[in-house]
């Protein structure tokens, strides 16, 4: 069914969000504080790189404001809001925000409407801090107004498909009408649908990422094992995953995951278990194994290479390839390492380079040919372009496995 929409958070997810379901027909009011953002929305620029995006962009028809008085005829407004980890665990600053924003906008609001979090956040949370704000608006949950707790599993790079095509949908229902309403939304996506509870909902969302993390933690684990030993990790993995209760996906050995969302929904869970006293030992040790693997290549680096004076190429900056993403990217953790030894760092990435720019201002962003001509590569990301180089005579110290550096003549593969 096409309904009024508000998506309040144009960031990764909300952008896609947005205008995919104004691709879809609906109609869409996407909001944001950052002007600049709404701008360049506005005029048909993504102020992110997202496959695709900018072409649907621009050919969709929506709204684009900072002004929430425009959520008013929306039927469904969503909250894509960032939730960053911090010192104390997870920052609610921007949720809170938003929330106490749209309780003004609810306390003048005759008509129903079905508030919706997309956002990725800690069991308890849309119960214990985005209801009561909502609330204040003088309505009441579940009476005056709706209120969902649908995670987004969309995957960056392929955010686009993710959206359209989901494996599943969650819909978390504060009560049955709330989720009704939803669920006429997702009732024409070719999904399962689930409707549990909001609690459920946010715990599907943090568990579905921790466990994807422990896989990885996991096979980096038989990885250093395995490179120690002689076998190869990923000839390991392939025979494991033959076996359907494995599956063959998230078995890739290597320096690790990064990004906006693993790293940080671990935390996120690790906290909620400390606040509840349970003692997470998995998701600590996952935890630790993947901040280890950014030690083990610089280790594995350094039995090659004096780092004072040396000048490194780095090919990866955003956390994974088709993204301009580096939050929590594995790049961050070895330049700083590397600054720190007083190496001369040199940098390429596809797309990333303007984001690792604000973090690294210092280091020396150069193409890719130019990183070859370093005493030493490593290779922090799996982009198709890294496997047409020509690595011959080189240094190589690869995270990701790209198959045409093993011609470099010192090759180490962190795990194989
Ligand atoms: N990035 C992903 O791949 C992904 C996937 C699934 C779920 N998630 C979750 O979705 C949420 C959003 O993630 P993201 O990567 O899109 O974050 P983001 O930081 O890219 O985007 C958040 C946006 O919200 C805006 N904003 C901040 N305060 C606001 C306010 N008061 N009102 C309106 N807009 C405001 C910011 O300007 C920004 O554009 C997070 O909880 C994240 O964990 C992310």
């Amino acid at each position: 069914m096409k309904t009024s929409i508000s998506v309040i958070g144009a960031g990764y997810v909300g952008l896609v969000i947005a205008t995919c379901l104004a691709e879809l027909g609906n109609e869409v009011t996407l909001i944001d504080i950052d002007e600049l953002k709404v701008n360049s929305i506005r005029n048909g620029v993504s102020p992110i790189y997202e496959e695709g995006l900018e072409d649907l962009l621009r050919k969709v028809n929506m709204q684009v404001t900072t002004d929430y008085e425009k959520t008013l005829p929306s039927k469904i407004i969503m909250l894509c809001l960032g939730t960053p980890s911090d010192e104390s665990g997870i920052n609610l600053n921007y949720i809170s925000e938003a929330s106490t924003k749209l309780a003004g906008i609810l306390k003048r609001r005759q008509d129903y409407s079905v508030i919706n979090i997309k956002s990725t956040i800690a069991p308890g949370t849309t119960e214990g801090l985005i209801i009561p704000s909502l609330e204040k608006s003088g309505k009441k949950a579940g009476k005056d107004f709706g209120v969902c707790m649908s995670p987004e599993f969309l995957r960056e790079g392929k955010a686009i498909n993710d959206f359209m095509n989901p494996a599943r949908i969650i819909v978390g229902e504060h009560d049955r009408t709330s989720g009704d309403v939803l669920c006429q939304l997702y009732e024409h996506f070719n999904a399962p649908i689930m409707r549990t509870s909001i609690k459920t909902a946010e715990m599907i969302k943090l568990a579905s990422n921790a466990f994807l993390a422990t896989k990885i933690s996991f096979i980096n684990e038989i990885g250093n094992m395995c490179k120690q030993l002689g076998i190869d990790a990923y000839d390991v993995a392939k025979g494991m995953g033959f076996d359907d209760r494995i599956g063959n996906k998230f078995l890739n050995a290597g320096v690790g995951f990064g990004g906006s969302c693993l790293p940080k929904d671990l935390k996120m869970l690790i906290a909620k278990a400390q606040e509840i006293n349970y003692e997470p030992k998995i998701l600590e040790a996952v935890l630790k194994l993947n901040d280890e693997q950014v030690v083990r290549m610089l280790d594995l680096l350094k039995k090659h290479v004096q780092l004072k004076g040396a000048i490194i190429g780095l090919l990866g900056l955003a956390f994974k390839s088709g993204t301009d993403d580096v939050r929590d990217s594995r790049a961050i953790g070895i330049v700083d390492a590397l600054l720190k030894e007083g190496a001369i760092v040199k940098a390429y990435d596809p797309l990333a380079i303007k984001n690792f720019s604000q973090i690294f201002p210092q280091i020396e962003y150069v193409t890719i040919e130019q990183v070859l001509n370093s005493d030493a590569i490593l290779i922090l990301a799996e982009c198709e372009e890294f496997n047409k180089l020509d690595y011959k005579g080189r240094i190589v110290i690869d995270g990701r496995r790209v198959a045409k550096a093993r011609e470099a003549e010192i090759y180490e593969g962190i795990c194989w």
